[in-house]
C-alpha cells in the first residue's frame, strides 16, 4: 500500500512537469498519444492481441476505465499480465505512453483529460 503510494506520487510528480519527462528522450521531439498508438499500442490493441482492451470498444474499457487514470498509466508504464510495461517500447518517454492511454480510453467511452 505504502509502495503504491510512492509510486503514484511519482507519477504525479512526473506528470506534473512535462518538461522532466520530455527529458527522458532528450533531443527527441515528444509523440502524440495518437502517434504512439499507431507506432506500438495498436499492434494489440486494435484487434484484441492477447485480449488485448480494443480501441473504440466500450465494454472492453468500461471496467478498466473505472479504475482510473492513475492505475491505468501505471499499468501501462509498469506492464499488467501480459500487457508489457510501455507496451514493449521502452524508448518511449512516460509522458508519450501517459498521451496514449488517454487517446486510447477517450476514443473508447472515456473522459480523460490529457496530461500537461
Ligand atoms: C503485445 C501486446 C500489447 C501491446 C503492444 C500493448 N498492449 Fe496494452 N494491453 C495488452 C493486453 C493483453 C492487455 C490486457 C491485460 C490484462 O487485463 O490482463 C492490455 C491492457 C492495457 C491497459 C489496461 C490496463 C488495466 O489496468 O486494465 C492499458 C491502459 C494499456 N494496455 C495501454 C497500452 C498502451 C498505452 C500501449 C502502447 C504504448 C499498449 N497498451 C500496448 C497488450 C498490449
Amino acid at each position: 500500500m505504502k509502495f503504491t503510494f510512492c509510486a503514484l506520487l511519482a507519477l504525479s510528480a512526473l506528470f506534473a512537469s512535462s518538461a522532466a519527462s520530455a527529458a527522458d528522450n532528450a533531443g527527441q521531439p515528444q509523440k502524440s498519444g495518437q502517434e504512439v498508438y499507431s507506432s506500438v499500442c495498436m499492434a494489440c490493441h486494435d484487434s484484441g492481441v492477447l485480449n488485448a482492451p480494443r480501441i473504440g470498444n466500450k465494454q472492453d474499457w468500461a471496467p478498466r476505465i473505472a479504475q482510473g487514470y492513475n492505475t491505468l498509466v501505471k499499468h501501462a508504464l509498469e506492464g499488467f499480465n501480459v500487457m508489457p510495461a510501455k507496451g514493449g517500447a521502452a524508448n518511449l518517454s512516460d509522458q508519450e505512453v501517459a498521451e496514449a492511454v488517454v487517446y486510447m480510453v477517450n476514443k473508447s467511452g472515456g473522459k480523460f483529460k490529457a496530461p500537461d
